[in-house]
Formats: structure tokens, sequence, C-alpha cells
């Protein structure tokens, strides 16, 4: 992408691997901002062909228009800001728990640990999974389906059996899902028959408490597929942009010394600071696109209606006259002037703007905090992370490798 932000200026177009027509890719916040405005976008095949296996038709991350909205309304105030409170113990727990499993007496990988930990906060907080050996089960399956579905070689594999109509690895994939679904609806029928569900916070008891605009409710196969979609979209996702701001942490001690002075103070200003800085520099989705269904004009030229656009993240997040030193790790920067809306697009935007991007920072806030308070970081590894790809994240290579001494009180 830089060389070609180098040689072709603003806006250029990619053609991948397996896609009849190419995509268009812009940075600059004014294109940004008018591509993301229309409600009427589309969305590029890509997100349907990686994800529609797992996540199911009723996902409100595949639909588009009215369906996608009608989606979006009723699950948008579980996840609003203010509620996040409810998770903060919840995260706290888990994080302590976690922290304290790690070896003391030599370096390991933070990323698979974060994976864990990630993965644990979505069974207790979105799915409220409370029966032991039902969240024992679902881990490893989940895992597995997980790890199966991430690498690049396996889309690659998918499109050769879409290209020659073979059975895909996808359909091993969905054997995995066929008993992880028997698990999640077993959970939604005892949900619904609970009579304390009213005393319940997670996600999944607010999903069935919330009504479409026409007073219907979600029917149990939807519910399956909007908690595949809070498990895929926000697992993976958190797991990865905690373990680069670990490695960024870890490889900026005076960063580092200076959030753990003022961890807990001034509302966590410099802590927010950090995770800005952190999902500027190392965002975890690349790429957040849309189809037009009108035409745009970006850069001089007069995109029509049908192409695939997105804004290139990392190109955003490291403009010059956006960021000085756009390479630098400096959180400070942060301080001095707040993310804009169009030139900060770790979560995209717009009408599918993510969805759990407040569950995420508070995770992210509360998992940084408990870890400085408790340990002290030090890379381990011999330079800064690598960037690798699993499935739509761009992740550590190597796993994050650190150190981590306990901190004496
Ligand atoms: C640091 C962590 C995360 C990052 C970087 C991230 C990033 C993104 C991005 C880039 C999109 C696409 C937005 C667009 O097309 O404009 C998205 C969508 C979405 N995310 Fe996240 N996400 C994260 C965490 C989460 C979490 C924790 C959840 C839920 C538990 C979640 C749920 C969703 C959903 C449901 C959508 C689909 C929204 C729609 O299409 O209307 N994400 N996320």
């Amino acid at each position: 992408m830089e060389a070609c932000r180098r040689r072709f200026g603003e806006a250029f177009s990619v053609q991948f691997l397996g896609f009849a027509t190419p995509m268009v890719m812009v940075s600059e916040p004014e294109a940004i901002r008018a591509l993301y405005s229309i409600r009427e976008h589309g969305l590029p095949p890509g997100r349907s062909i990686a994800l529609l296996p797992v996540l199911g038709p009723r996902s409100v991350l595949l639909l588009e228009g009215p369906e996608h909205m009608a989606r979006r309304r009723l699950m948008l105030p579980p996840f609003h800001g203010e509620r996040m409170r409810a998770y903060e113990a919840t995260v706290r727990e888990l994080a302590e728990r976690e922290i304290a499993s790690w070896p003391v007496d030599r370096a390991f990988a933070a990323h698979p640990r974060m994976q864990a930990l990630t993965l644990e906060v979505i069974m207790r907080a979105v799915f409220g999974v409370t029966d032991a050996q039902r969240r024992e089960r679902l881990r490893v399956l989940l895992r597995g389906l997980l790890d199966g579905g991430s690498s690049a070689r396996l889309q690659f594999q998918v499109l050769l059996a879409r290209r020659f109509g073979r059975r895909g690895p996808l359909t091993m994939l969905h054997e995995l899902g066929v008993e992880i679904d028997e698990l999640l609806l077993a959970e939604i029928a005892e949900r619904r028959a609970d009579p304390a569900a009213a005393e319940r916070d997670d996600i999944l008891t607010l999903l069935l408490a919330a009504r479409f605009e026409d007073g219907s409710a979600m029917s149990d196969r939807e519910l399956r597929d909007q908690l595949m979609t809070l498990l895929v979209a926000g697992h993976e996702t958190t797991a990865t942009a905690l373990a680069w701001t670990i490695d960024l942490l870890a490889r900026h001690p005076a960063t580092l010394a200076r959030l753990t002075a003022e961890v807990g103070r001034d509302e966590d200003r410099y802590l927010r600071a950090v995770i800005a800085e952190s999902l500027r520099l190392r965002p975890v989705v690349p790429l957040a696109g849309r189809r037009l269904a009108s035409e745009l004009r970006v850069d001089g030229l007069a995109l029509p209606a049908g192409t695939d656009v997105t804004p290139a993240i990392w190109l955003t997040h490291t403009r010059v006259d956006l960021y000085p030193e756009p390479y630098a790790f400096r959180p400070e920067r942060f301080l001095e002037r707040p993310p804009t809306t169009y030139g900060w697009i770790p979560f995209g935007g717009g009408i599918r703007r993510c969805l759990g991007a407040a569950f995420a920072e508070m995770e992210m806030r509360i998992v940084l905090d408990a870890i400085v308070r408790l340990r002290d970081l030090r890379a381990a590894g011999r330079r800064a992370e690598r960037v690798t790809r699993r499935n739509v994240t761009f992740s550590p290579r190597d796993g994050t490798l650190i150190a981590a001494l306990a901190r004496n009180h």
C-alpha cells in the first residue's frame, strides 16, 4: 500500500486474486466522509465470501439495506457506551485471573493469551454462559473454528473450491459449527425459560428482550447468527489490538512508565490516548469498504455506481498532514487533539461503524490497566513485531513475545 501511495498518489485500485472487479482505495478524510455518509452504499462481496458460512444469513455484519438497519437499531442499545460499565467487573476478574497464570521466569507469547482472554470475555459478557461444563465445551469448539477459519491458506483453498466446485475446507468448518449451534441453541432455549432473566445483564439476555419496530422478536436461528457475529467480529480483533498495544508498550519504556504512573488518574486520559494511538499505528482491520450505490467523486475522479471502494485504513492513519511523525508511537498526540471522525477509522464508519467499538475500548482499558498494575513488561523478541494476515485482521507475526515480571507493591 505504501508503494502504491508513492507511485499512484491519493487514490488507486487493487485487483485481488479471485475477485472479478478491482477495489479502489482512498485515504483522504474528505473522501472517506463522502463514502461513509451515504447510507445506500452496500457491501463489497469479500465480506460475505469470507464470513457467511460461519455467521449465517441473518448476521448484522452481512445484511444490507432495511434488513441491516432493523438489526442495527435493535442491537445498538445493548452496546451503548454508558452500558459498558456493567461488564467492567467481569472483564477485570477474567483479566486478573489470566495475568496470574502468566509465567514469571521466562518469555512467552502474549497474543494467544489475549485470544484466550477475549474468548472468555465473550462467553461470559456476551453469551452469558454460566454453566462451566458448557463453557469448556464451547471454548474447545470455538477455538477450533476460529483457528481453522483464520489462515490465509484456508481462504486460498476456499477460492479454489469455489472455482472448481470441490468440497471446500469450509464444509469441514461447517461440521464443527453444527455442534456449536446445538450448544448455543440450548443456551438460548434455557435463557428464554429462565424466570430470573430480568436480573441478568449479558448481551444475549438483552437481545432476547429486544423487539423490532413491528413488535416482533429475533428468532432462535437469528439469535444464533448474531451471537456468532459478535464472537467472530469481537474476539480476534480485540485480542489482536491488545497484543499490538502490549508490543508497542514493551518497546517504548518511557511511554510504559508514564502509563504505569497515570493509570486510574484523570479518567484514564493517558490510557485512552495509548489505546487510540495503538489503534492508529496498528489498525487491526485494514479495510472496511462499500459497493457504491451512486457515483462518488474522489481525487478528481468520478467513480460510477457499482464500484467497490474502501478506505485504506493504515494509509489514512499514516498521513503526515494528519499525524506529524506518522510512524512514531506517541500517545501524547491524542492528549493534544482527540481523534477525528474520518481521520481515525480503526472501527470503520457511518451506519456500519463497528457495533462493539465501546465494548472493545472498555475491554482494552480494563485489561491494560490490570497488566500495568500487576506486571512489568519487557519485550522478549529481538525486533518489533511484523505483520501477518489472519483472515480479515492484521496480526503480530511472532505472537508478541514478552517477559512479564511481577510488580512489587
Ligand atoms: C479492537 C477491536 C475491534 C476492531 C478494530 C473492530 C473493527 C471493526 C470494523 C473495521 C468493522 C467494519 C466497519 C465498517 O464497515 O464501517 C466492524 C464491524 C463490526 N464489529 Fe467490530 N471491531 C472490534 C471489536 C468488536 C467487538 C468487541 C464487537 C462485539 C462484541 C464487534 C462487533 C462488530 C459488529 C457487529 C460489526 C458489524 C457492524 C455493521 O455492519 O453494522 N467488534 N468492526
